[in-house]
């Protein structure tokens, strides 16, 4: 296997998710290229030390602009607050630097269109970390959709609801509340959890032409972690959107961080001609399946253990029946990745799919900032 050197930015939730993807791909799929954990930087030196030894990264910087001018780093996986994407993915990809992004791409659908533009030019591997295509059971419903067997889609409905930030005295800002703040985020939950269900939907639906959304911020001022000081909390804290996709089906969203009860979960379900799938990410192993084309007497919906070999990403794993979780999706990411780059086939979603569901998130803001339907720009003519 011909090695392939990872320069990981960020070490937090997706820093870890992805450095465990790195470290297992090799053990469950057959590749050409086999990553190598080569350095890992973050701003804060010990912090950065101490996670390099826990995961088997050989070496630190506290510079992502040093990371990316070492010569012996092939990829850059940038796993930072949102409003850090652009700049290193430009530096990264004028350097000649494959790159895997996390998610959203940008902060609007004009900063990504400069990504677009300088990754495409520089003709360099790119793919965004939007995991959840890869469930296989989210897999599956792709297949199930290309091979036919919904018929004509008539409805695309998605949620994506959480209870974390109800509490009004938790401040906004700095590490682990960056999300609140919108200078590092961009946006609240569309840009957080909706593009998820953008990006799914996209996938498994086709695009998304004309939405019609309402936001609210419940929680208006918060004290700023690196101020101190009360400010405006300028995010969403939940919405909800209408849409259109070009296929002609309906679409309804919803996110949310204030759904009491509710951690994570996102769940989609869509309605065809002839049959109907639902997805929940509580229950991510399970398709739930109904076929209009059943015999009547045993019609009904069924619920699809997709743990068999014959199911997408599942020989690679256990034996039929025994059920994977959570951090296979970023293996299987980071199997595709590898898998296009040696075929020189490049595996999605590129940073362009990407582009689409950001367009998708502005129009969703500006929709509900005009209180009025709004066009969806399009990433691909
Ligand atoms: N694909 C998914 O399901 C998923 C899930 C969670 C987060 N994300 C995305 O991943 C990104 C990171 O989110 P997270 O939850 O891991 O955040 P986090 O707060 O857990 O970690 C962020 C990391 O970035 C580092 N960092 C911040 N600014 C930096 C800089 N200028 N230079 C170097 N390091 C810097 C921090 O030290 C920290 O290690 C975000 O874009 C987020 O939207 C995606």
């Amino acid at each position: 296997m011909k090695k392939l050197n990872v320069g990981i930015i960020g070490y937090g939730f997706m820093g870890r998710a992805h450095s465990n993807a790195y470290r297992k791909v090799a053990n469950f799929f057959d590749l050409q290229y086999e990553p190598v954990l080569k350095a890992a930087c973050a701003r804060d030196a010990k912090k950065v030390k101490a996670f390099a030894d826990k995961w088997g990264y050989q070496s630190i910087e506290t510079d992502w602009r040093k990371l990316i001018e070492r010569k012996d780093i092939d990829i850059i996986d940038i796993c930072t607050p949102n409003n850090t994407h652009a700049e290193i993915a430009n530096a990264a990809a004028h350097a000649g630097k494959m790159i895997l992004c996390e998610k959203p791409l940008s902060m609007d659908g004009p900063e990504g269109e400069k990504m677009v533009k300088v990754v495409e030019k520089a003709n360099v591997p790119n793919m965004v970390w939007y995991n959840y295509r890869r469930t296989p059971a989210v897999t599956l419903a792709k297949q199930l959709i290309d091979e036919g067997r919904l018929g004509r889609i008539f409805h695309y409905r998605a949620k994506f609801l959480q209870d974390w930030t109800i509490n009004p005295d938790l401040p906004q800002g700095g590490a682990g509340l960056w999300r609140l703040d919108v200078k590092a985020a961009g946006s609240g939950v569309t840009g957080d959890l909706l593009a998820h269900c953008i990006d799914t939907a996209i996938w498994l639906n086709g695009t998304i032409d004309q939405v019609s959304a309402m936001t609210e911020t419940f929680v208006k001022k918060r004290m700023h972690n690196l101020t101190g000081k009360v400010t405006n909390v300028g995010i969403d804290d939940a919405c909800a959107f209408l849409g259109r996709f070009t296929n002609g089906s309906l679409a309804t969203f919803e996110s949310t961080r204030y759904a009491r009860g509710h951690k994570a979960l996102y769940t989609f379900e869509i309605n065809g001609e002839h049959a109907s799938i639902f997805w929940d990410l509580h229950d991510l192993h399970r398709l739930q399946y109904f076929d209009h084309k059943d015999d009547s007497v045993v019609r009904g919906w069924r619920s699809i253990h997709v743990s068999d070999g014959d199911q997408p990403y599942m020989k690679n794993w256990w034996v039929p029946g025994l059920q994977i979780g959570y951090e296979h999706t970023f293996v299987h990411q980071v199997a595709d990745f590898l898998q296009g780059v040696a075929k020189d086939k490049w595996a999605g979603p590129a940073f362009r799919d990407a582009l689409e569901t950001q367009y998708v998130c502005d129009a969703v803001l500006s929709s509900a900032k005009n209180d009025r339907w709004q066009k969806v720009k399009h990433a691909y003519k």
